[in-house]
């Protein structure tokens, strides 16, 4: 026993001053020491001359070094492997590692959540429907039957192989979905991607992006759907805001009404933005038409609800200085970093 001691620590007086300075010496290093004909194998052959009883304390000794040898080993990997080994001395160890850019949202999706968040404060859920559409979620259960004059109001898309699918021209088809589910009340917001036949320019395009709201439950009233929007105008534009209601007509909703707020660039003075007049119109509202609950299995003796509808391209626009929609949808990487990714 006392012999293998003085065996070992000779051994780790060896290792320690093995020199190792480059990958062929840690090689040579484990070949000395760790390989199948290496030092600590033939320490280990002693283990038979060990006198039994003391055998448990030898092996657990013997285990010791190999760790300790086999780590060494490792360090001296670590240091000299190309890998990881500095080229000469010249690599600053201490230098922040190469950024990973990363993408940003883009300006219509920021202007969309910004949409959705202050609704979801008043605790409308979201819910999304396909883009293409049957005629009767799109028109037919809004109350716009076949022939309806109102079908003119928007130019719609028809998809070739099919005469009963349109793209659809509105979010509004998704309120008929959800309240086709027969789950009342209903909460919901339903942002997205709607088509219209229009000769693309600066101001229009032939797709662009609406948030539809809804809301059904009992004893709903006008005046609801007037302090839901102010709310989120207010939340929106902020306080100092002013509203109006100009009545108006959309076959869905009876009464219907347009909002317009003061314009958020000029305050109301009057500028290009608002065409002088100092409002802004940024959607379309009103009270869930009959028909439209008949339609979808829901009693109107018993349900009330309003709903509304707003574009997301306009206020984006607004908000960040766009000039021309068209950029919203051309992919230029110059446009697009300009709205670096928020922290
Ligand atoms: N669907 C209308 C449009 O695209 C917007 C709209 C108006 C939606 C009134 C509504 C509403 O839900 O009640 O022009």
């Amino acid at each position: 026993m006392e012999a293998l001691r003085q065996q070992l620590a000779q051994l780790r007086t060896e290792i320690e001053a093995f020199p190792v300075n480059q990958v062929a010496d840690a090689e040579a290093f484990r070949i000395r020491f760790l390989g199948t004909k290496g030092a600590l194998k033939s320490v280990m052959g002693e283990m038979k001359n060990v006198p039994a009883e003391q055998r448990k304390e030898a092996g657990q000794l013997l285990n010791e070094f190999k760790a300790f040898a086999e780590s060494v080993y490792q360090a001296h990997l670590d240091r000299t492997s190309p890998t990881t080994a500095s080229v000469g001395s010249s690599v600053d160890r201490s230098l922040p590692g190469a950024s990973q850019p990363i993408g940003s949202r883009h300006p219509v999706t920021r202007m969309k959540n910004e949409i959705v968040s202050i609704f979801q404060k008043l605790g409308f859920a979201v819910a999304e429907g396909p883009e293409i559409e049957d005629d009767w979620h799109n028109f037919g259960a809004l109350n716009l039957p076949a022939h309806h004059p109102a079908r003119d109001m928007q130019d719609t898309f028809y998809v070739q192989q099919n005469p009963d699918w349109v793209l659809r021209t509105h979010t509004s088809s998704v309120q008929i979905r959800e309240m086709e589910k027969g789950k009342l009340p209903i909460r919901m917001l339903m942002p997205g991607r709607v088509f219209r036949n229009e000769t693309i320019s600066a101001r229009s395009h032939c797709f662009f992006h609406q948030v539809e709201g809804l809301y059904i439950d009992e004893q709903v009233s006008f005046a609801d759907l007037k302090q839901t929007l102010y709310f989120f105008v207010q939340e929106m534009y902020g306080q100092d805001v002013k509203v109006r209601f100009r009545p108006s007509y959309f076959p869905f909703t009876e009464p219907s009404a347009e909002m317009d707020i003061t314009c958020f660039i000029c305050g109301g003075d009057g500028c290009p933005v608002c065409k002088k007049s100092g409002w802004v119109e940024i959607l379309g509202c009103g009270m869930v038409h009959p028909n439209v609950l008949r339609n979808c299995n829901i009693d109107p003796e018993k349900y009330t609800g309003f709903a509304f509808g707003m574009g997301v391209e306009r206020p984006a626009m607004l908000k960040y200085g766009v000039s021309d929609l068209r950029l919203f949808s051309e992919n230029d990487v110059r446009f697009l970093r300009q709205f670096p990714a928020i922290t």
